[in-house]
């Protein structure tokens, strides 16, 4: 794993958001699969000012997770993130958009869906992840054992504090969300990391002990993990 510090969220999503902008545009096609939440944001609008570096390219994106039972429209969902912070301002193609759909009337059937568009994209070239407060990446939470694949995932009491789930009236008590294999294939993984607040759980990370208890522990096992992440959160 490749660690770069940084001083502030600035500079870390400046850096970072020159490092997607590069391993985009030096490929024909590729598939981006993003996170949302407080952590990438920065880097998102970064990134799509430099836009023109990757026109050229045959993106796919991906939503890396989403929350259950909530309008798609609603201002706390994955899918209003993406479209405000990545899809709007690339004016991209939603043609080559895979999402779980938040209202989906049968959550299990939703999840083999997007399964099945997955097996036919082949693999992630980039996976772009945030670490939760409880060491979950996506909704792969902390349990006596981890899904591979896409799942409807239960969601933590930590996930349900979740600043987006906050602003919804009623509790979220289920998510959507990739599964550890289809993350660990990704070719290439940008795990961010921001602020104090993540100081706990990204020390306890840094332990290196591999463990379902801290989903994020298994990006050990993967050859190609950056982890951009700002001084205050580490020690
Ligand atoms: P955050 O969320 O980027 O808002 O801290 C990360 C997560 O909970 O996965």
């Amino acid at each position: 794993m490749k660690f770069l510090s940084f001083e502030s969220d600035v500079s870390l999503g400046q850096n970072a958001s020159e490092f997607i902008a590069k391993e985009i545009a030096r490929h024909d096609s590729f598939v981006l699969c993003a996170a949302t939440g407080g952590t990438p944001t920065i880097t998102y609008r970064e990134l799509v000012k430099k836009k023109s570096a990757f026109e050229h390219v045959r993106l796919t994106l991906i939503k890396l997770d989403e929350w259950g039972g909530i309008e798609p429209t609603h201002a706390s969902t994955c899918e209003s993130y993406l479209q405000q912070h990545l899809i709007e301002p690339l004016s991209f193609n939603q043609e080559r958009y895979i999402s779980f759909r938040s209202d989906a009337p049968d959550p299990e059937a939703e999840c083999r869906r997007i399964q099945e568009s997955l097996h036919g994209l082949g693999r992630i070239n980039l996976c772009i992840l945030g670490l939760g407060m409880n060491g979950h990446i996506a909704f792969n939470e902390p349990a006596d054992f981890l899904q591979p694949g896409c799942h409807v995932a239960r969601l933590s009491e930590s996930s349900q504090q979740h600043p987006m789930a906050l602003q919804r009236s009623l509790p979220g008590t289920f998510g959507f969300t990739l599964g550890m294999a289809d993350i660990l294939q990704s070719e290439t993984i940008l795990l961010m990391v921001s602020g104090q607040k993540k100081k706990e759980i990204f020390n306890e990370f840094m332990n290196r002990k591999i463990t379902p208890r801290l989903p994020a522990s298994f990006l050990w096992l993967h050859p190609n993990v950056f982890c951009y992440h700002t001084a205050d959160s580490l020690h």
